[in-house]
């Protein structure tokens, strides 16, 4: 059976919706030409995995592929996020819970848009700012995305790492990452992986 793919979503609004702001000619490009790229790039690489998956990996650049995938659907994701963040007659300030947080861990909210605006302004290249959640410190943060990823899918959620510094294996292993690597999956806790694959998708 094929694995998922990736779908272009429809803009929520009409692609002159954020004029003056935004021209409906770079919202059309952008949507239907550089989304729809990323969207084509992502399952061009789960393409690629999926053949390799059948007719054996040697000599497959997995490497390759990893990063096309993350850069695609990184920026798929990205985009998805992009679009419903705008709309027409938007602007002003936020309300609700949001609201409390920002003033909670930025001070206020004129804080907050002066460290955002700097965080995008001063992306080095292409990029994004990000305002973004983090539950390890339960606080918001602003983030630079170069490109739209390192290496991560934006929005996923780990469920099974393996540490392949070499601080994680070298006293053990010396230089052979792939024996560490091929005996690494005798310890692996799948009841854990399991239950963390329970709770993101309740
Ligand atoms: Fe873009």
């Amino acid at each position: 059976m094929p694995g998922k793919r990736y779908s272009l979503p429809n803009l929520p609004y009409k692609y002159n919706a954020l004029e003056p702001t935004i021209s409906e000619k770079i919202m059309t490009l952008h949507h239907d030409k550089h989304h729809l790229a990323y969207v084509n790039g992502a399952n061009a690489a789960l393409d690629k995995l999926e053949k390799a998956r059948q007719t054996g990996f040697a000599g497959i650049d997995v490497r390759g592929i990893s990063r096309d995938l993350a850069f695609n659907a990184s920026g798929h994701t990205m985009h998805s996020l992009f679009w419903p963040n705008m709309k027409q007659g938007g602007g002003g300030t936020p309300g609700g819970r949001i609201a409390d947080q920002i003033n909670k861990d930025f001070g206020k909210f004129d804080s907050f848009k002066e460290q955002f605006g700097n965080t995008a302004k001063q992306v080095e290249g292409s990029g994004w700012g990000i305002l973004a959640y983090e539950p390890a410190s339960d606080q918001l943060i602003t983030l630079q995305a170069e490109k739209h990823m390192d290496l991560a899918v934006q929005g996923m959620t780990p469920l099974l790492a393996v540490d392949v510094w070499e601080h994680a294996y070298y006293l053990d292993y010396v230089n052979d990452r792939a024996k560490y690597v091929d005996a690494w999956w005798n310890v692996v806790n799948w009841d854990d992986v399991a239950a963390r694959f329970d709770k993101v998708r309740k």
